[in-house]
């Protein structure tokens, strides 16, 4: 692939070869996934994962909008899609357009994320209708954590019927995907089965149109706390720790800099 898919291309791929996904915050690192991710999410997570809040409802469009513009930089083969973050859409279809086609066009995004099912379909069908590509997220919607009451699994006993419907709701506005969190195997299962559209599994299953990870978590570098879903897939907070405590002994024992890493005052012979 050459060039971004766009969002149909997205829905498109139902049933298919599962889509995956990761979130970036940053340049080198969208870098790194560009190759290997259909689509990348800006989330909102960027202000658990890099600016240590402790939860993702201090957020801001500021935010979201400069780490959108320094993902994009760095990606030239994957879809970007920007979280909008809380409070910037919830109000009004009038509000949640004006964010996120300020988010779009800021950030050169090809669509924006948002948390909500059935509550969330008026606006969806607003967006859409209006050229703004929408994929949606239920199931775990870790902006609504002060009324989910915890970060628990959605949908489990009679809770299912009510996430099918949030699943179906948002397909019927026009969503292009969405994404399903922290909920049983068997029912993101039976959502995947239920509707056309794509859905994006983190702690659901393996039988999602699609994965996503939050970048840190997968490669250790967010080690706060490990959600169930999540598989490390490296190490590199640990390594990282033991590079700067290998730095700091060194500048201590006076070992760095080494010989190689210092100026003569003129130049050698063979440069001159
Ligand atoms: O903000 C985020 O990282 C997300 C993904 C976990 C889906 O919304
Ligand atoms: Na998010």
């Amino acid at each position: 692939r050459k060039t971004a898919p766009l969002p149909d291309d997205i829905r498109a791929r139902k049933g298919g070869e599962p889509l995956v996904s990761l979130t970036a915050y940053t340049t080198p690192m969208a870098q790194l996934m560009d190759a290997h991710c259909d689509f990348v999410l800006v989330g909102d997570s960027v202000g658990m994962v890099l600016h240590g809040l402790e939860s993702t409802l201090g957020v801001t469009m500021e935010m979201m909008i400069l780490h959108g513009q320094a993902v994009k930089r760095g990606l030239s083969r994957a879809m970007m899609v920007v979280d909008m973050p809380f409070a910037s859409y919830e109000e009004s279809p009038a509000q949640a357009y004006r964010n996120a086609a300020r988010l779009m066009a800021e950030t050169g995004a090809g669509a924006v994320k948002l948390e909500g099912g059935v509550a969330m379909a008026e606006t969806i069908a607003f967006l859409v209708a209006r050229g703004v590509p929408v994929m949606a997220h239920i199931g775990l919607t870790p902006q609504s954590i002060n009324t989910l009451g915890g970060y628990k699994v959605q949908g489990r006993g009679v809770a299912a019927d009510r996430l099918l419907a949030d699943a179906e709701a948002v397909a019927a506005a026009g969503a292009f995907a969405v994404v399903l969190e922290k909920v049983p195997e068997t029912l993101a299962d039976r959502v995947t089965g239920a509707i056309p559209i794509p859905t994006i599994g983190i702690g659901a299953s393996a039988g999602c149109d699609g994965q996503i990870l939050v970048v840190d978590d997968m490669l250790g570098l967010f080690t706060a706390f490990k959600p169930k879903f999540v598989k490390r897939y490296a190490t590199l907070g640990e390594q990282a720790e033991a590079a700067i405590a290998d730095y700091s002994t060194e500048v201590r024992e006076r070992r760095f800099p080494a010989p190689e890493h210092v100026f003569a005052d003129t130049l050698p012979e063979s440069k001159k």
